[in-house]
């Protein structure tokens, strides 16, 4: 196998993923090869059902490929068993899903509060971390608000903040501008350019918002489960 960059955080090599089999088969990644770097901003863009998704669930561990192979790090984890995978995803990667997926009985604070407990964090340490990862995402009005009465764009920046709680390396973010006017949307895209240019972390986003293109370090695109070839 060739030489690797040292400064790799993620590579898949040859990495497909098919959902079903025989005749309702649906090969929703194919023969991916990507080396992804640590401070940078790469954006994913592709139709709807490219793939994209797919490509961040393997890339997040919580997928496995059919074939090919995933590492994060330089550890193999496609080929870690399923017991070990928690502990990578707790200590590699944050997910900003598609939607929210947000507890409806949680408040802000408290469902970055659980994230944090869920990492070791405990008591007014963990309290005082989600207030201040809250206020970054500017809303420190909104600590004990439920889902259900926030606006979209403030959801959508909880699911930021708890995507950060625990400091990690890798930040995997689908569409997480999606459903937001320019305004909210660039300021989640801005906080997210800065923690890779800042902060060092890797951060991997699916938008289809060609205003924000020029805010990426690198350009990525999907077309059938194929990455096209790199900008
Ligand atoms: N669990 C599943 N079982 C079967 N097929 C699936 C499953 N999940 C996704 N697919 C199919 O795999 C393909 C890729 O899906 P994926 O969700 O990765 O697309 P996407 O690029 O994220 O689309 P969108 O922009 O609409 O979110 C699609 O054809 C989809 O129908
Ligand atoms: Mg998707």
């Amino acid at each position: 196998m060739a030489c690797h960059d040292a400064q790799t955080v993620v590579r898949l090599d040859r990495v497909s993923k098919t959902y079903g089999s025989g005749e309702s088969a649906v090969h929703a990644v194919q023969d991916v090869s990507l080396e992804l770097a640590p401070g940078r901003f790469y954006i994913l863009m592709g139709p709807s059902g490219s793939g994209k998704t797919t490509l961040l669930m393997l890339m997040g561990c919580l997928l496995k490929p059919t074939s090919g192979s995933v590492f994060l790090f330089n550890e193999e984890v496609s080929a870690l068993g399923e017991g070990k995978l928690p502990r990578v995803r707790r200590e590699k990667v944050g997910f900003i899903f598609q939607g929210f997926n947000l507890f409806p009985a949680l408040t802000a604070l408290e469902t970055i509060e659980a994230t944090l407990n869920l990492k070791g964090l405990r008591g007014e340490a963990a309290r005082e971390k989600a207030r201040e990862l809250l206020t970054h995402l500017r809303l420190e009005k909104r600590f004990h608000h439920l889902p259900e009465d926030l606006s979209g764009g403030e959801k959508q920046r909880v699911a930021v903040a708890r995507a950060l709680a625990g400091d990690p390396p890798i930040i995997l973010a689908d569409e997480p501008t999606g459903q937001l006017d320019s305004k909210s949307g660039r300021l989640i895209v801005e906080v997210l350019r800065d923690l890779a240019h800042n902060e060092g972390r890797l951060i991997f986003m699916v938008s289809h918002d060609t205003r924000i293109l020029g805010l990426a370090d690198r350009i990525l695109e999907i077309d059938d489960g194929r990455l096209k070839d790199q900008s």
